[in-house]
């Protein structure tokens, strides 16, 4: 059974207000989508393309016009009570905007602390304990549990934030451009460690992204993304070569110097 299952899914939104004729803006237009425990799925897509509505509707933020989202085979939308508990333990998003994540007045380690006091039994040297070891699985060390968020660099601050969506094991963490503001570096350094914890622990990863190097080098598996369509869906491997327009101009934005490598057919 896969871990998340998406089924005809479309979603938009009301436009205009009093002054203007309301209208419809359709962002998703039946997505279907699967994604298996343990899986790096990289969703790759243009600016507007819909990739951050589809991880609020994944998340249940929001509720889709149409279709469903399945989680562990459960509708998302009808979950209650302990199951909509484990739900909230079980998926992470980790958003682009890290100094936005984080209580200004708060330490780090409060903030990392915070969904293990709502959501864990772990009592206060437990969460401590977690908390110092969430850091150094980033890359961060036990002393930066102690400072306010702006003592921390954003890369830093960035890494803190991903050990957060970490604190309770979640099944599946959707990185929403999470990267996109560090060097490359430091992303790379970053997916390696995540590499590492899905194949210690089956963590599930969705890669939200418009760079094709990212999910080259930490996914399984891509889809394309195209006005709310899905235009491609890949295994990754070094031959990958998108057809779809929408694919082969982001290829093309990684390679600016170099024609679009056309598939080869035999
Ligand atoms: N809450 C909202 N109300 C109205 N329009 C929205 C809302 N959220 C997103 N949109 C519109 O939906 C489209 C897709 O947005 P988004 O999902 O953020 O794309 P992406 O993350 O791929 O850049 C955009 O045209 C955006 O303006
Ligand atoms: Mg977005």
């Amino acid at each position: 059974m896969s871990l998340l299952q998406v089924h005809g899914l479309s979603h938009g939104y009301a436009t205009g207000g009093l002054l203007r004729r309301r209208g419809w803006l359709a962002v998703l237009d039946r997505i279907d989508l699967q994604l298996q425990a343990g899986e790096s799925l990289g969703l790759l897509g243009p600016s507007g393309s819909g990739k951050s509505t589809l991880a609020r509707l994944l998340l249940g933020l929001e509720t889709p016009s149409q279709g469903e989202v399945v989680f562990a085979g459960a509708a998302v939308d009808q979950l209650r009570g302990e199951r909509a508990r484990q739900f909230q333990r079980n998926v992470q998003l980790v958003f682009q905007d890290a100094p936005s994540a984080f209580n200004p007045r708060r330490s780090i380690g409060w903030s990392i602390a915070e969904p293990l006091r709502h959501l864990s039994d772990l009592d206060a040297a437990a969460r401590r304990e977690r908390t110092v070891e969430l850091l150094e699985q980033m890359g961060l060390r036990g002393e930066h549990a102690a400072r306010l968020p702006h003592q921390l660099s954003g890369g830093q601050l960035q890494r803190a934030n991903i050990a957060r969506a970490l604190a309770l094991s979640p099944s599946l963490v959707i990185l929403d451009e999470a990267l996109s503001n560090l060097d490359r570096v430091l992303q790379l350094q970053l997916l390696q460690r995540l590499e590492a914890l899905r194949r210690d622990s089956g963590t599930a990863f969705l890669l939200i992204t418009h760079d094709l190097s990212l999910v080259r080098h930490f996914c399984q598996r891509v889809v394309v993304l195209d006005a709310g369509r899905i235009v491609e869906d890949r295994v990754v491997d070094a031959d990958l070569a998108f057809e779809h327009p929408a694919g082969q101009a982001l290829q093309a934005a990684l390679l600016p110097e170099r024609p679009v490598k056309r598939r080869q057919r035999l």
